[in-house]
């Protein structure tokens, strides 16, 4: 007999379907203080010594949701930037009413992301991804999300490895044509193949709210390896 056959196209699909869940019990409102909040980061763009892209409001928006639904209680970012990023990710779980720390880090920024929630957050600036890996690793910190908008060095994937990236969502920013987002999808690969399904990122007919599509316009571009351990089918 054969098997029910699932291709990455059609989990992604329906991961996004489901993903877009999380929009429930938010209003009008909240996501539009949400983008007004995110753009008021650009202002910062004024302390950049690297002055280079932001994520997408878009971006911005699935990021938001996926922290709100999945609810990391430990993040983990390389490129933190003017932080849309980051506090997308912080505001998605916090919209819950729920706290998480996030770790993100700059190689070439310094810059002061103002935030007024009750979350932690620790900013490792000037510093690369190998620096920040192995001092969350020193302090045993397990991050449960990974946000990947910067390059991967080689030297992260044995620190990766030891914080448990194997039972852990990692989103990968860019992912699309020979983009960092693939470079970084082909480094993980050895370490993942076997625990993570990856997910495309999600396409303009994912988001079927003509109200979320204006508040935040653009595509997004961040893909998702997500472990098949938090895969969990239900009755209803
Ligand atoms: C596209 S920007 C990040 C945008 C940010 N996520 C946002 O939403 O504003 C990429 C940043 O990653 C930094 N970067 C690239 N590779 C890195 C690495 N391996 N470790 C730390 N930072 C890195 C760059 O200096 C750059 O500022």
């Amino acid at each position: 007999m054969d098997k029910l056959l699932i291709n990455q196209n059609n989990f992604s699909n329906l991961f996004w379907k489901i993903v877009l869940t999380a929009r429930n019990g938010l209003m009008k409102k909240d996501f539009e203080n949400l983008s007004n909040e995110i753009l008021s980061l650009q202002s910062l763009r004024d302390q950049a010594d690297y002055n280079t892209g932001t994520v997408s409001p878009k971006s911005a928006l699935w990021l938001f949701l996926l922290s709100r639904y999945f609810k990391p209680q430990k993040i983990a970012e390389v490129g933190t930037f003017i932080g849309t990023s980051g506090l997308s990710m912080v505001k998605g779980v916090e919209s819950n009413n729920l706290v998480t720390e996030l770790y993100t880090c700059d190689v070439s920024n310094s810059i002061d992301i103002p935030f007024q929630g009750k979350s932690n957050l620790e900013f490792f600036k000037k510093s690369d991804s190998t620096q920040m890996f192995r001092q969350l690793k020193e302090r045993s910190i397990a991050p449960d999300l990974f946000h990947v908008d910067g390059r991967l060095n080689q030297d992260d994937l044995p620190l990766l490895v030891d914080l448990q990236v194997m039972e852990s969502i990692i989103l990968l920013d860019d992912f699309e044509g020979i983009e960092k987002g693939v470079a970084n999808a082909f480094a993980l690969q050895g370490i993942v193949s076997k625990s993570h399904v990856m997910i495309y990122p999600p396409k303009p007919e994912d988001c079927d709210s003509i109200e979320l599509d204006e508040i935040f316009p653009g595509t997004c571009t961040t893909a998702v390896m997500f472990p098949l351990k938090l895969v969990n089918f239900t009755r209803q």
